[in-house]
């Protein structure tokens, strides 16, 4: 007797880590992919919890990858309404809905959860205290799942690029292309990292726990899931320049002049030793994966 295919209810598949994680995740079982647009085959909106239910009624998953978050840091400080209920409110109610089917879940939140005084990588145990709108309700949303009482993963991970969406390999690539001289931030440290690798390592984790929602539970809880490395904007820009046919020359400058909305962490750096020690996956290091992505594009 043939054994049934565990159902993966992706939630979004058009942002960058959602986009990877169609492929990543399909050998695993039938991959459902929701969109936020009436043309998707399966309607998710976070604002609207209703098309939450359907979706869980409708895929009865083993699985659930929440890929889908309110992402835009400086507008959210202007939306703080739906970047709560997207971030903070969705997630909890994904985790109530998982529950109650018996299916594991796995979500992504930030590095933005961390005010970035410390000196050293952050922990997960680390204390939080995010400095804007989109880390406070990112944190939230993180503790809305694990109330939630759902065999939940939640991997933070950070300064996301790829070939696909919107990010600052994309931004650079285009500036470069208008500009002769460019200013970048060079005060704020992190680990640029690459959407196929948290892809890649996601597939790999839920391969490893056989999708099997018990062992989902026996693991449950936050864990760092950025490239190795670190650097600051410049550097990244440095990086992405090297790799591209560009005369552009570029400026390192501090945060100050380049005000934005959102107040972001001077270190975002995390360690990714629990990620290690629990699954036995680090992801390599933030600069040879910008080369192989750039390669690609
Ligand atoms: N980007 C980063 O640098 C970064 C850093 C740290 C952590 N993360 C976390 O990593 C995860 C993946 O981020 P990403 O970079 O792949 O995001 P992204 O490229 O900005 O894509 C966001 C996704 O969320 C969807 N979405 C937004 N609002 C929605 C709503 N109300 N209902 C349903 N879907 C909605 C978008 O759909 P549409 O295409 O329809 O808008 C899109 O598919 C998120 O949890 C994010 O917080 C990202």
């Amino acid at each position: 007797m043939s054994q049934k295919r565990p159902h993966i209810l992706l939630i979004s598949n058009s942002g960058q880590v959602g986009w990877e994680l169609q492929r990543t995740l399909a050998p695993l079982g039938e991959v459902v992919a929701t969109g936020r647009n009436r043309g998707a085959k399966l309607v998710v909106d976070l604002a609207r919890p209703d098309s939450l239910v359907q979706a869980f009624n409708e895929v009865r998953p083993t699985l659930v990858v929440n890929a889908a978050a309110y992402t835009a840091v400086d507008k959210a400080e202007s939306e703080p309404d739906l970047a709560e209920v997207v971030n903070a409110v969705a997630p909890g109610i994904i985790g109530e809905l998982a529950t109650r089917q018996g299916a594991a879940v796995i979500h992504y939140s930030t590095d933005y959860v961390f005010d970035g005084a410390l000196d050293c990588p952050y922990r997960e145990d680390d204390k939080t205290n995010p400095a804007g709108v989109y880390g406070r309700t990112k944190l939230q949303g993180e503790q809305a799942l694990l109330d939630s009482a759902a065999d939940a993963l939640i991997f933070r991970t950070a300064w996301v690029y790829g070939q696909h969406g919107e990010n600052f390999l994309k931004t650079m690539q285009r500036l470069f292309a208008e500009r002769d001289e460019l200013r970048v931030v060079d005060d704020q440290v992190g680990s640029p990292t690459w959407s196929r690798m948290i892809a890649e390592a996601t597939a790999q984790i839920a391969a490893q726990l056989k999708m099997n929602t018990a062992r989902f539970g026996e693991k449950r809880g936050i864990y760092h899931l950025t490239a190795a490395g670190q650097t600051s904007w410049f550097g990244f820009a440095q990086a992405i320049l090297k790799n591209s046919e560009s005369d552009c020359r570029l400026l390192p400058i501090p945060g100050t002049e380049y005000p934005t909305p959102a107040v972001r962490p001077a270190w975002s750096v995390l360690d990714n030793r629990k990620l290690n020690d629990t699954f036995g996956l680090a992801l390599p290091d933030w600069c040879g994966s910008l080369q192989q992505c750039m390669a690609e594009g």
